[in-house]
């Protein structure tokens, strides 16, 4: 497996590739793999003959009271991890190679999908993701990009970028990977102590009881909703930025379900913010598709 820092190197690696007719996989990161970053490498290795891995703790799409600096780090680390899972080329730039200018003179804005959910709670965050996501597509031109349906909302920004600008990737998601008690995957989960690792199962809990409120015939967003947040709130270093119940593909809060729909939160525990989702209605492809 190569290293590469430089965007010119990077450039280069992949004009052989395309020489050799070799399909390219772009799986996006900012490190710290986790096995969710890992099943979206196993799904790349399956469609492509060369998979690039990126690893860039972006400043942009941090805000300014975010853990940018503190973001967990460990390049050894992640490159054996990538290796190990069949990465051909790990791409890590440093910030002064990906933004000559920083802040950027040009960025990229997503409007509408943008002012609900976590675009509503973190602004600026899904520009910084759509132009580093730009940027790394200009750079890699992959055939196809692979996220994580754990960021839902980023998927449906990703999926919504290619197709307004016309940029010629395939975007695959990735179902969530969770740990034993529910509990999806995520860097951020080294933030918690032992006791919040403890209550932080309780927003795959609130999930699953809206699921199971669907499944029997709730459609009432208000009610789902307020059975996700009586349980979250049981935890004492709970609480709560949102919790949702939107279309899947337009994230407008949907006050009856009447066609797929997406119940989304985001909750702090302790000082660590989490997100988790789960699709209701439709076929289980929703999910896939999204
Ligand atoms: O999901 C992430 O890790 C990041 O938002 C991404 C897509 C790599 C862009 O920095």
């Amino acid at each position: 497996m190569q290293l590469i820092h430089r965007i010119s190197e990077m450039r280069e690696w992949i004009k052989t590739e395309r020489y050799k007719g070799n399909k390219i996989g772009l799986v996006p990161t900012m490190g710290y793999l986790h096995e969710g970053h890992l099943s979206l490498v196993e799904k790349a290795r399956k469609q492509n003959q060369a998979v690039v891995m990126s690893i860039f703790v972006n400043p942009l799409q941090f805000g300014p009271q975010e853990d940018y600096q503190s973001y967990p780090r460990d390049l050894q680390k992640d490159c054996d991890s990538a290796e190990k899972a069949g990465v051909d080329v790990v791409f890590n730039p440093s910030v002064e190679e990906m933004y000559l200018r920083y802040p950027p003179y040009t960025t990229v804005c997503i409007e509408e999908i943008t002012k609900y959910l976590c675009g509503k709670s973190r602004p600026g965050h899904f520009q910084g993701v759509a132009t580093v996501v730009s940027k790394l597509f200009n750079i890699v031109q992959p055939d196809r990009a692979y996220f994580g349906q754990k960021d839902y909302q980023q998927l449906i920004v990703i999926k919504t970028l290619v197709e307004d600008l016309n940029i010629p990737v395939a975007i695959e998601g990735v179902p969530i990977k969770r740990e034993k008690d529910g509990l999806a995957v995520s860097s951020r989960n080294v933030y918690l102590s032992g006791e919040e690792r403890e209550q932080a199962v309780c927003l795959y809990e609130a999930l699953m009881l809206c699921q199971d409120l669907y499944m029997r015939g709730e459609r009432g967003r208000e009610k789902l909703i307020q059975a996700m947040k009586e349980r979250i709130l049981q935890e004492s270093k709970a609480t709560i930025d949102y919790v949702e119940v939107c279309d899947t593909r337009t994230l407008v809060p949907v006050s009856k379900i009447n066609t797929p729909a997406v119940a989304a939160l985001a909750v702090k525990i302790g000082n660590t913010r989490l997100i988790d989702n789960v699709i209701l209605g439709g076929d289980k492809n929703a999910e896939e598709d999204a």
